[in-house]
């Protein structure tokens, strides 16, 4: 097989086949994945989909739970047969997440300019620029008067001034990819759509490679090119933006799409609920998991359907648009 890092494909990420499990039960089943250079994706589906543990899977912080299979190809090296100091040079360096709290990833005993030219210190970069380093990632994150604020702590800080902070942490070494997991869903709706600003314009700049990892379908619209549906620890749809929005190929996607609330509308009201639950980890139903929330469901549903590309697309399920009941 050809390395990624050295064809001509561009491929950053190649995940094949990964599974995960909790105390013996299986809570991600076979996840196929790839990601190109300089591509945005967005992940989406709603709680206990598998979002969080898939990325975390990739940047191999599962704590206790375990890959049982599958590869994490990322730029030639799979992730999931690294040892743990190989790892930890990879992350920072290569490979970076931010998450939705950021006090996650700040440490509220350490000024925050310290834990920025830390982050750049462990890995090589000499003590002067480390600092010059981190008054220009302040600059750019948009936080005031770095000079005197990188010697704040963290409860000096708002809630966006800190997430500003952990942006500039996962920028300091210029990772090939980064994950941000919910960064702004615990901000308000302005600080909110300046940080996904302020990452979009970063991303174009610095060329990286970024995932942006949410539950609400409206707030990546406009900053993705490419949308990864999850449901049931499964991808049940993986479409270019403007098709999963004009015509998206798995009834949960278009589910998902009816219960959108309209982003131009300041109050944001809740998303309508999906009715019906999705599968329990350890379910062993073998057919597929939304057929119990279906309404396209048929006889066939009862063996579980692999994602197979339908065009631009690729979407898991055995009913083609065509043939959905209206
Ligand atoms: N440490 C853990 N131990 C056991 N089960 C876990 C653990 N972490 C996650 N899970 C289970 O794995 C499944 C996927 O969880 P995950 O956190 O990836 O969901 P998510 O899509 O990120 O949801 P959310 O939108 O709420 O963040 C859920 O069923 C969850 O209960
Ligand atoms: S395979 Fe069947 S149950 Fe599953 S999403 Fe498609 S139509 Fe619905
Ligand atoms: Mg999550």
């Amino acid at each position: 097989m050809t390395c990624p890092s050295s064809d001509n494909s561009g491929l950053v990420l190649r995940v094949e086949d990964l599974a995960v499990a909790a105390g013996g039960v299986e809570i991600i089943h076979g996840v196929d994945l790839t990601l190109r250079r300089g591509e945005t994706v967005g992940v989406v589906g709603e709680s206990g989909s598998g979002k969080s543990v898939t990325m975390l899977a990739v940047m191999r912080l599962l704590g206790t739970l375990a890959i049982t299979r599958g590869k994490i190809e990322f730029q030639g090296r799979d992730l999931a047969r690294l040892g743990e100091a190989e790892l930890r040079s990879l992350r920072g360096r290569e490979l970076a997440m931010v998450y939705q709290d950021p006090m996650t990833s700040l440490n509220p005993l350490m000024r925050v300019g310290a834990q920025v030219t830390e982050a750049l210190l462990v890995h090589g970069v000499a003590k002067e620029e480390a600092r010059q380093r981190c008054l220009e990632l302040f600059r750019r994150v948009g936080i005031p008067d770095p000079e005197r604020t990188v010697r704040a702590f963290p409860h000096e800080f708002s809630g966006g001034m800190r997430q500003r902070v952990v942006i500039a942490m996962a920028l300091a070494l210029r990772p090939a990819l980064l994950i941000a997991d919910e960064p702004t869903t615990a901000l308000d709706v302005t600080i909110q759509q300046q940080i996904l600003a302020l990452v979009a314009e970063l991303q174009q700049e610095l060329g990286m490679t970024t995932i942006w990892v949410t539950h609400d379908l409206g707030v990546v619209a406009r900053l993705v090119e490419r949308v990864i549906v999850m449901y049931g620890g499964r991808i049940v749809e993986d479409a270019p933006v403007r098709d999963l929005f004009a015509r998206p190929q798995h009834p949960y996607t278009e589910r998902l799409l009816a219960s959108l609330p309209n982003p131009a509308d300041e109050s944001r009201p809740p998303l309508a609920q999906i009715p019906g639950r999705p599968p329990a980890p350890g379910d062993h139903d073998p057919g597929c998991p939304f057929r119990p929330r279906c309404a396209q469901a048929r006889p066939e549903c009862t063996t579980n359907p692999p994602l197979t590309r339908r065009g631009n697309t690729r979407a898991a399920c055995w009913v083609p648009v065509e043939e959905w009941v209206r």
